[in-house]
């Protein structure tokens, strides 16, 4: 078992008006934007050399994650993001002690990564995501 924090995701409205700040006056440098259709989401990553990177998460359709979140009237910090070795493992696990979770078995995340998100209701308030790297 090993638990590594791997992003820091970040709701934003529009990924392009994040950017003039991330990117131009921040100074971040900012890889390829994706899709992941899983989540209704377009995500970039902000490459923050030897440290952790920050996803920035803009919805691409009303039923995301993030749209709901934004509607609700928050944005910011939305989830932290911990890397396992092995998701179906750790799912098993959670789910036998009883953890909730948003998702029971994993979706494609970006990256070609497997992800599932636990609720927070089983966290003491914090959305984890766990992901499992592309091979
Ligand atoms: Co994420």
């Amino acid at each position: 078992m090993s638990l590594a924090l791997d992003h820091i995701g970040i709701a934003v409205p529009d990924l392009e008006s994040a950017l003039a700040l991330w990117r131009d006056q921040l100074g971040a440098t900012v890889g390829e934007t994706e899709v992941v259709e899983s989540q209704g989401v377009r995500v970039a990553f902000l490459e923050t050399g030897e440290s952790t990177p920050t996803e920035l998460l803009e919805p691409t359709r009303d039923d995301s994650p993030i749209a709901k979140f934004l509607a609700s009237g928050r944005q910011g910090v939305h989830h932290l993001a911990y890397r396992v070795a092995d998701l179906d493992e750790t799912l098993t696990r959670l789910r036998d002690a009883g953890v909730a979770l948003i998702h029971e078995t994993p979706v494609p995340g970006s990256r070609g990564s497997r992800i599932a998100f636990v609720h927070p209701k089983g966290t003491g308030g914090v959305l984890i995501e766990l992901v499992e790297p592309a091979r």
